[in-house]
């Protein structure tokens, strides 16, 4: 891969011909040898790739970028308490959907919360945020579809750049995407790691297709709850009102989307 904006952006970026898990190799290496923040590593070509809720994440060599990036948040006040870390994630949707905006319209991106990025809404980006227990440190890893065929989508719930008609170009997008993480990350955490006072929930809220919609959650034990999404709050959570008019934070969940009449 050719990738002169993204190297210009971050010099010390780690480009591998293959990863069986960008994600599992970074937080190795950050394990090992207590890595910098936003140390990057980048393949075309990973082998064994790790999805949400302990499922694969695959994609054909050459296909989609996959990108971890290892965040060590801090400010002069200290580490970023940890019950603030949840915005992180949300932070590397946003930033994909505004990379992606070079490419593709941007009215046809939008996420599905916590931050599946959709194009057209279907998936064009997947992201999985892993803690580093015991060192204030997450990867943040993104996969996203470029020049994927509909021959080579892993479910007929997903897209590519290709697909949708944009230029599948990787260094167009990873270094936006760089780019764009480590400003909005940079500002939350001037901010203290409030999300209203750094603009990012504001931006979040507007990029966010899963708000207002009725929704199908279901958690990490199995439970279900079925309501409207009415709002993200303090910490990233998503508020699914249900019909008897209780109000659930949901911290992490599988969310479907019902299908919108007409
Ligand atoms: C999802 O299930 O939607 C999240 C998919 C995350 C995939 C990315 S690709 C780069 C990084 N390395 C991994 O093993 N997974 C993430």
């Amino acid at each position: 891969m050719h990738l002169p904006a993204s190297f210009a952006l971050v010099p010390g970026l780690r480009l591998s011909a293959s990863s069986p898990s960008t994600n599992a190799e970074l937080a190795d290496l950050a394990r090992e040898q207590g890595l910098p923040d936003f140390t990057v590593l980048v393949t075309d070509d990973q082998t064994a790739g790790r999805g949400r809720l302990d499922r694969t994440w695959i994609a054909p060599p050459g296909s989609a970028l996959a990108v971890s990036v290892l965040l060590v948040p801090a400010s002069d006040a200290g580490p970023l308490p940890l019950e603030r870390f949840g915005w992180l994630p949300v932070a590397a949707g946003v930033a994909m959907i505004e990379a992606l905006s070079a490419v593709l319209p941007a009215a046809s991106l939008g996420f599905k919360w916590p931050n599946d990025v959709l194009a057209g809404g279907r998936k064009v980006c997947g992201v999985l945020a892993e803690l580093i227990p015991g060192r204030g440190a997450v990867v943040v890893g993104a996969g996203v579809n470029l020049a994927m065929t509909r021959e080579q989508l892993p479910v007929a719930s997903a897209t590519s750049v290709a697909i949708e008609g944009g230029r599948a170009d990787p260094d167009t997008v990873l270094a936006g995407y760089l780019e764009w993480l480590r400003g909005l990350v940079a500002r939350y955490l001037e901010a203290g790691g409030d999300a209203e006072a750094s603009g990012l929930a504001q931006r979040a809220r507007a990029l966010c297709a899963t708000l207002g919609r009725e929704v199908r959650v279901e958690l990490p034990g199995g439970t279900v709850i079925e309501g409207t999404a009415t709002a993200l709050d303090a910490d990233a959570r998503l508020l699914v009102r249900s019909e008897d008019g209780v109000e659930h934070a949901v911290a992490a969940g599988d969310v479907t989307h019902a299908r919108l009449a007409g």
